[in-house]
């Protein structure tokens, strides 16, 4: 299983200004985090909870679909489109970028066993979109539209543009390469995929996006690039099995939750920065950050009394922001917890070979570069602790689907954990959905009328490009 480290917030380590005396943190909030944890599985298939991400492991049936999909176009494809934003996109991505090797897209088609190239576009950057669309050979290219809302401004448009080029290019037969994932219900993708016959996947009730990644959202991507989806699920599964303890001492979601709503509302510790040593989980960490700032970043609490909370995650990758961030982390503001994400084994190692006798760097020769990668996490580490900086190390036996299928699925019951110790709405994002709702006043949308003349007054011409 993955471990969680807490040693590092310990008074004892940090000091009690910075620190927590952990033991007694968790004997204060035995009874909160056992009636949490038991409120969630007991909710969990009650419609209207949002909770139905806690069962994606369990969905035998999208398992099966995935893969017979998955079957189906084997080696008709050489690249993989995906369409989306936000949790249409960050899961998918994050896991395919640990799980595959890095620089897939580079690799040959032999040494990608076959399986196609895989993109995610989760921006509308107008000259990144002309190129991409421009290299890809659009007869050997599989387009996924992910929209769980199924109308989406930007997801829309990118569907639009390629849409037109598909059926310019490939005629009627353009809609072999196109399959949307969407709500089975509500939206316009629904509509125009049983128009225009397309291969539809249904992302199950009661998902937010954030929360989506288990679903066909990253499921199906996962299985076309060939990913086996069944390791990842039964690594969710003994996450979830593990979860179910009650009892704060054995629950490390629980644990992590309560360590950083305590270090943001006790110890002012505004910031959660996510810092893997691990090139790999570098989008593990945007996806992380998605996770926390929109699940937890609310104005009202449960009762509608205007609360503003919410820390402010941040991303950092070891050892590349050792030289950028890690001046601020340590003599700046002390208002972070950092979170190491750390790999026990990695597919290489990697030797230095003995070449040169310069005694400033003879000592690296004969060495591995995993050593000097964990030397410089534990350095790092140490540094902090001088500092009176709080950090929690997340350790990974292994970057496998199995391992990340826990690990995704462990932050996932932190969230929604860290939601109930903070009495808000985890699962909402009404101030996503605000902007979602400016941008299609501004682009003239029918029934956004009011909100294009609201706008008008705010967004004054001399703030305009
Ligand atoms: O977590 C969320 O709900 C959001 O980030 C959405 O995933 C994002 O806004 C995209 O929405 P949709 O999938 O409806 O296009």
């Amino acid at each position: 299983m993955i471990e969680l480290n807490y040693h590092n917030v310990e008074a004892a380590v940090i000091g009690q200004n910075n620190g927590l005396n952990i033991q007694e943190e968790f004997n204060s909030y035995r009874d909160e985090i056992h009636r949490i944890i038991a409120d969630l599985n007991s909710n969990k298939d009650k419609p209207g909870q949002n909770l139905q991400w806690m069962n994606l492991g369990y969905n035998e049936e999208t398992i099966w679909y995935v893969k017979e999909f998955a079957a189906m176009v084997e080696n008709r494809f050489d690249n993989v489109l995906i369409l989306g934003v936000g949790g249409s996109a960050l899961g998918g991505k994050a896991l395919c970028e640990a799980i595959l090797s890095p620089y897939w897209n580079f690799l040959t088609k032999e040494q990608r066993n076959n399986y196609p190239r895989i993109f995610f576009l989760d921006n509308i950057d107008p000259d990144q979109m002309n190129s991409l669309f421009n290299i890809l050979d659009l007869k050997k290219t599989l387009v996924n539209v992910i929209t769980k809302s199924g109308s989406t401004a930007e997801v829309m448009a990118q569907y639009m543009i390629i849409k037109d080029r598909m059926e310019k290019e490939l005629g009627e037969d353009y809609r072999k390469n196109v399959i949307a994932t969407t709500d089975r219900n509500i939206g316009i993708l629904k509509q125009l995929s049983d128009q225009e016959g397309y291969k539809t996947f249904f992302i199950p009730d009661d998902v937010s996006g954030r929360f989506s990644v288990f679903s066909a959202v990253g499921l199906l991507p996962f299985a076309l690039a060939g990913i086996n989806i069944e390791e990842i699920t039964q690594g969710i599964k003994d996450m979830d099995l593990a979860l179910k303890n009650t009892d704060i001492n054995f629950n490390i979601a629980a644990q992590n939750a309560l360590i950083h709503f305590l270090m943001d509302v006790k110890k002012g510790k505004k910031i959660s920065v996510m810092m893997p040593y691990s090139n790999r989980m570098r989008y593990v960490a945007d996806w992380y950050c998605q996770l926390w700032a929109e699940s937890l970043g609310k104005e009202r609490d449960k009762n509608s009394n205007i609360v503003n909370v919410g820390q402010t995650p941040v991303k950092a990758i070891g050892v590349t922001d050792q030289h950028s961030q890690i001046q601020l982390y340590n003599e700046g503001p002390n208002d972070k917890i950092i979170t190491f994400l750390r790999v026990r084994e990695f597919d290489t190692e990697l030797e230095i070979p003995n070449i040169f006798e310069y005694t400033g760097i003879s000592y690296l020769g004969g060495k591995s570069i995993n050593k000097l990668f964990n030397a410089e996490a534990d350095s790092t580490m140490a540094s902090l602790i001088d500092y009176e900086r709080p950090n929690v190390t997340i350790s990974i036996p292994k970057i496998t689907p199995y391992y990340m299928g826990q690990l995704l699925y462990m932050f996932e019951v932190q969230t929604a954990i860290a939601g109930s110790l903070y009495n808000i709405d985890a699962f909402n994002q009404p101030g996503v959905e605000q902007s979602k709702n400016y941008t299609y006043a501004l682009m003239g949308r029918i029934g956004y009328e009011d909100s294009a003349n609201e706008l008008k007054e705010k967004i004054s011409d001399e703030v305009k490009l």
